[in-house]
Parts: structure tokens; C-alpha cells; sequence
């Protein structure tokens, strides 16, 4: 059998090798202008090493709006505002990359129609095997629109911070307008009860004394020689019961054992009268036995949430059972009215809808004088619960 001649294939096989080494190398190379070629969001191009442009790309003639043949072999201060080229900067900037190696700068760079851009600027230096310089490499990237969001990242800001200041100034203006209104109220409350405890006094002392006196009359007609007048024992009738009624509404309008006694004695006289016109059934229970004064503010405050709350139940619960709990705490008071009726509607609390008079007053007095009143459907009823420190008021 003939033997292969080895030295030749071993040839042949070097000068393939070869070959196809320099086939691959030419390939990437294409490859790798392509590439180059066809980046669109970057200006890639070669300067020599005086400066004046060797290669173009895609991207460049994008971003800077130079075709290839306009552009190469021109130089690259070109694409420099004026300023710049006068004092030589572009100069500058290779003979940076030369000693450094690499310069990286932002800044406003012109297009072909003279317009200006915002760049991201890379030049390196490039260098052969025996380190002689070669040209640069300029890669350029259009930051325009990533400055332009910037800017209005910060104008966004600003015009945050403003609506921020202004919503703080508002808020504050809100906060001195709520406490001045607070003042009013406190100062309206004051004045209703001054008035009322006015009228109470004119009804009981003036006209309750004259309807006193006019019974008086009466009386000793009706037992002397009119006797029998059946106009003049009406007439002392009517005049009774215009005394009661005088007397009723003066102490419904102040009672006056609130200021004299104290709560106490007033609220067993207000349930009383209640009671007797078979108006409430009323449980009242108290702690401690011996029920201290309050202060005046605080005591007319309380009597007047449960006047309020048992009109309430007369006129809308549905029923005639009301408890009432009224607790001396170490520093605060608490009453509690509860009715066993037919419930207040959902609509009144908790969603916004301003409730009554009647309910945004006492809820008024009571946060007049730091307190709380909460009013809750207690299943079956309506419970009115209303706590006042007691510490800081004295
Ligand atoms: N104890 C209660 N039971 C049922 N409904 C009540 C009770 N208290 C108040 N309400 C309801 O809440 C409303 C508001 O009460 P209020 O502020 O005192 O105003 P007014 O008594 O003048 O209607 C009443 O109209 C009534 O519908
Ligand atoms: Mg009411």
C-alpha cells in the first residue's frame, strides 16, 4: 500500500489554516464596520491625529446631519459652536486624549444646520503595537432629550414645591380661620347662656312676680264678695298656670339651682319635671355619691347635653326610657344618655352629613372645652356619650 506523502498535506494544511484564518479575520472585520455602521443612537468616527475626520457612521450622520462625503477629511472643530473653535478647545481635547489617553466632556455641540445639541463626548487616543499614535476614536451621544427631561424633571419640582408651599400656606390660613371660628363659637355659647340666664331671671323675677301678685289679687277676690264668680275663679286659674308655665320656661331656659347647687340638684329638679308631665321615663344613676361642683362652664355644658339629648328622645326615639349614667373620673366627667327607641339614622353620623343643631351644638360646647361627644347606634337606641377633662380647667 502507497503511503500519503505527510509533509505535503502538512503544508497544505497551514497554507488552509492560514487562509481561513485571514478569511475569518476579514469577515469580523467586516462584521465589526457593519456593526459600527449601522449604530444609529451613536456618532462612532475616526479622526487622524491632526483632528480631521477618517470614517462616518449612521448614528453620526444622524445625530449631526453631515453625509459621509461631506464630512470626511474635514476637520472635526466643525462641530464645535464658535466660541469653542476661537479659543482652540477641540485642539485641546485631543491633545488631552493624547497624554491621558481618553476624554470624556458634555456639552453643546452644532449640526450641519447650525442647530446645537446636548453631547456625551468620548475620544481615545488610538495607539499602534509600538505605541505610536494612530488617530482617536469619537463616540457622540445626543443627550438633548435626556437634558430636555431633566429640565422638566426640575421645572416639575419647582412647580411641586410651589403647589406644596401654597397648600401648606392655605392649610395654615385654614387652621387660624378654625380657631378663630372656635373663638367665635366659644364666645356665641358664652353669650346664649348669659342671655338665657338674663331671660330666666327677667321671666321668674319680673313677669313671674307680677303673675304672683295678679294670683294674689285674685285669691282674695274669689274669697270675698265675688265668691262663686265662676269668671273670676277661671281668671285665677288661667293665672296659675301662666305662673307655672312662667316658672317652667324660666328654669328650662338656666335652672337656677345649675348656679346656686349645682348639677346635682338641678338635674333631679330637670327629671322631675320630665317625669311628673309623664314626658321620660328616666334611670339616673351617679358616681361618686357625693358629687362635686365642677366648674360653671363645665356643669351648664353638661346639663345642657342632656336637656338636649332627652328633647332628642322625646322627639324622634319612639320611647319613653332613657338611662342616664354621669361618672366623676380623676380628671374628667363623663355622661352617658342612652334611649331604648327606634335608633338614630345612619345618614346622621359618620358620614359627612352634618347633623342638627341640636347635635352640632352640644358637640360644640363640649370640644369648647377640650372635650369629646360621640353619638352611636347602640342596637336597640341611640347613645350620646360625651367626656370633659376636668383637670385642666380648674
Ligand atoms: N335619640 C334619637 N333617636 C333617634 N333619632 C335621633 C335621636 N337624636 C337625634 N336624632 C335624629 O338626628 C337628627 C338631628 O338631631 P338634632 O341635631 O338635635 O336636630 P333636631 O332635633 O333639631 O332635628 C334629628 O332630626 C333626628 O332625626
Ligand atoms: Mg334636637
Amino acid at each position: 500500500m502507497q503511503q500519503p506523502n505527510k509533509g505535503l498535506t502538512l503544508v497544505s494544511t497551514e497554507v488552509q489554516a492560514n487562509q481561513y484564518a485571514e478569511h475569518r479575520l476579514k469577515q469580523s472585520d467586516e462584521i465589526f464596520r457593519l456593526l459600527v455602521d449601522s449604530v444609529k443612537d451613536y456618532a462612532i468616527f475616526l479622526l487622524d491625529t491632526d483632528g480631521k475626520v477618517a470614517t462616518w457612521n449612521q448614528g453620526a450622520e444622524r445625530i449631526k446631519g453631515y453625509s459621509a462625503d461631506e464630512i470626511i477629511g474635514q476637520h472635526f472643530s466643525r462641530f464645535y459652536p464658535k466660541e469653542a473653535r476661537e479659543s482652540r478647545w477641540p485642539e485641546r481635547e485631543l491633545e488631552f486624549a493624547t497624554k491621558e489617553g481618553r476624554f470624556v466632556d458634555e456639552g453643546l455641540r452644532v449640526r450641519k444646520d447650525g442647530s446645537s445639541f446636548w453631547a456625551y463626548v468620548v475620544i481615545t487616543a488610538l495607539r499602534d503595537q509600538t505605541g505610536v499614535l494612530r488617530g482617536f476614536s469619537k463616540v457622540t451621544r445626543d443627550l438633548t432629550e435626556r437634558r430636555m427631561l431633566e429640565e422638566r424633571t426640575r421645572q416639575l419640582n419647582r412647580e411641586l414645591r410651589g403647589r406644596v408651599t401654597e397648600l401648606l400656606e392655605s392649610q395654615r390660613l385654614v387652621e387660624l380661620r378654625t380657631l378663630e371660628l372656635q373663638k367665635l363659637s366659644g364666645e356665641l355659647l358664652r353669650v346664649q347662656d348669659e342671655e338665657r340666664r338674663r331671660m330666666a331671671r327677667t321671666l321668674h323675677d319680673e313677669l313671674g312676680q307680677e303673675l304672683v301678685a295678679l294670683k294674689l289679687e285674685l285669691d282674695s277676690a274669689t274669697s270675698s264678695e265675688l265668691k262663686g264668680n265662676r269668671n273670676l275663679i277661671h281668671a285665677t286659674e288661667l293665672a296659675s298656670s301662666a305662673l307655672q308655665k312662667v316658672r317652667n320656661m324660666s328654669y328650662l331656659l338656666h335652672p337656677p339651682l345649675l348656679d346656686e347647687s349645682g348639677l346635682l340638684p338641678a338635674l333631679h329638679w330637670y327629671f322631675e319635671g320630665l317625669q311628673s308631665r309623664g314626658q321620660l321615663r328616666i334611670t339616673f344613676e351617679y358616681r361618686p355619691i357625693l358629687f362635686p361642683r365642677l366648674q360653671r362652664e363645665i356643669e351648664t355644658a353638661i346639663f345642657r347635653v342632656i336637656q338636649e339629648s332627652l328633647t332628642n328622645i322625646y322627639r324622634h326615639a319612639e320611647t319613653q326610657d332613657a338611662r342616664i349614667e354621669l361618672i366623676q373620673e380623676p380628671d374628667s366627667v363623663t355622661v352617658r344618655v342612652r334611649d331604648f327607641g327606634k335608633g338614630i339614622p345612619d345618614l346622621k353620623f359618620g358620614t359627612g352629613i352634618a347633623p342638627g343643631v341640636g347635635i352640632s351644638g352640644m358637640k360644640e360646647r363640649v370640644k369648647q372645652l377640650n372635650g369629646e361627644l360621640r353619638i352611636s347606634r347602640a342596637e336597640p337606641g341611640t347613645l350620646v356619650h360625651a367626656t370633659i377633662p376636668t383637670l385642666d380647667q380648674v
